[in-house]
């Protein structure tokens, strides 16, 4: 039997975790304090005015669906929250720099805001990183569907996103939780279901909850994609700059030395 010595050298990164895939506990080692501080800024914010909860979870819904950029056409003006993310991000630098994501962290502000504002509570899953472009274009694209639209469109569009049209209730159902459309309930097929979430808030917190987390896993960047953000509005060129000369000092190279057996 020989024992040979087999190189490998694997190019990993030196901060966080390099999993290509979100789990809920992502940041238990690297940031594990982030939750208090979202969940600390967010009671603040809707402490302060309640509607702040609602903003921050259509901050959500348009972050999912086009990785949310300030200022497209259509949202210009309408979405607020941002302060809040920029609050909550520049707490969250100060304890744990370049470790967590503004995207990971709109997310866990709409978990959050639910559940302040009387709702249901669950595991939110992190590990997402940050769009290193602005999605101007596909902000205006037409991903997102416009206030008058069918409900046809309305399904589809869902659909697109791989969310189902109870999730697409769910998400926009009534309770003063959430703002409704009038194309859901308008004697066609998701009728019943906003009837059914009426009358019984176990099922609308079911299938809210189950919405959420679909919501939350749409094409999230993970693993080496995308950058974590240091500032939490749109990234400039030059951030982007600085960001790709700082990568290289952000890897390490680790050797092993695997014992390979020879018969
Ligand atoms: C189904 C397609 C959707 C359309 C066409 C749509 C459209 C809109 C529009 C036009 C507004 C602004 C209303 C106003 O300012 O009076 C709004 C507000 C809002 N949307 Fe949606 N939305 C949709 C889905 C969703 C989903 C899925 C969520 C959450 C998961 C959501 C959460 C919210 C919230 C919470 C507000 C109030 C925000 C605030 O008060 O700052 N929307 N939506
Ligand atoms: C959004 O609003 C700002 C300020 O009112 C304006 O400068 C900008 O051009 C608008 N963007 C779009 C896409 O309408
Ligand atoms: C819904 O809207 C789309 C796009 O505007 C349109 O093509 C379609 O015919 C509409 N469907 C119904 C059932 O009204």
């Amino acid at each position: 039997m020989i024992m040979v010595m087999g190189l490998l050298v694997v190019l990993a990164h030196l901060k966080g975790s390099s999993s290509t895939h979100l789990s809920t506990d992502f940041y238990e080692k690297s940031c594990p304090t982030v939750f208090s501080i979202v969940q600390s800024v967010v009671k603040s914010a809707i402490r302060e005015e309640k509607r702040m909860g609602a903003s921050l979870l259509r901050l959500h819904f348009h972050d999912c669906f086009v990785q949310g950029e300030k200022t497209a056409g259509g949202n210009n003006n309408s979405v607020r929250g941002y302060e809040v993310i920029d609050d909550i991000k520049s707490k969250v630098e100060a304890v744990c720099p370049g470790i967590v994501s503004c995207a990971d962290i709109v997310t866990i502000a709409a978990r959050d805001s639910v559940f302040l504002l009387g709702g249901p509570t669950w595991k939110v899953k992190v590990g997402r990183r940050d769009s290193t472009t602005a999605r101007l274009e596909a902000a205006n694209s037409g991903v997102l569907p416009a206030p008058d639209s069918n409900l046809t469109t309305l399904i589809q569009k869902f659909k697109d996103q791989g969310l189902s049209p109870t999730d697409l209730v769910a998400l926009s159902a009534k309770k003063g939780l959430l703002h409704s459309d009038q194309a859901l309930y308008d004697g066609g097929s998701t009728d019943s279901l906003v009837e059914l979430y009426s009358k019984s808030p176990e099922s609308f917190n079911k299938d809210l909850v189950v919405a959420m987390i679909k919501m939350g896993d749409i094409s999230p960047l993970t693993g080496s994609n995308g950058e974590i953000r240091r500032i939490a509005g749109s990234p400039t060129e030059l951030i982007r700059k600085k960001k790709r000369h700082l990568s290289y000092e952000n890897k390490k190279i680790r050797v092993f030395y695997y014992p390979i057996v020879v018969k």
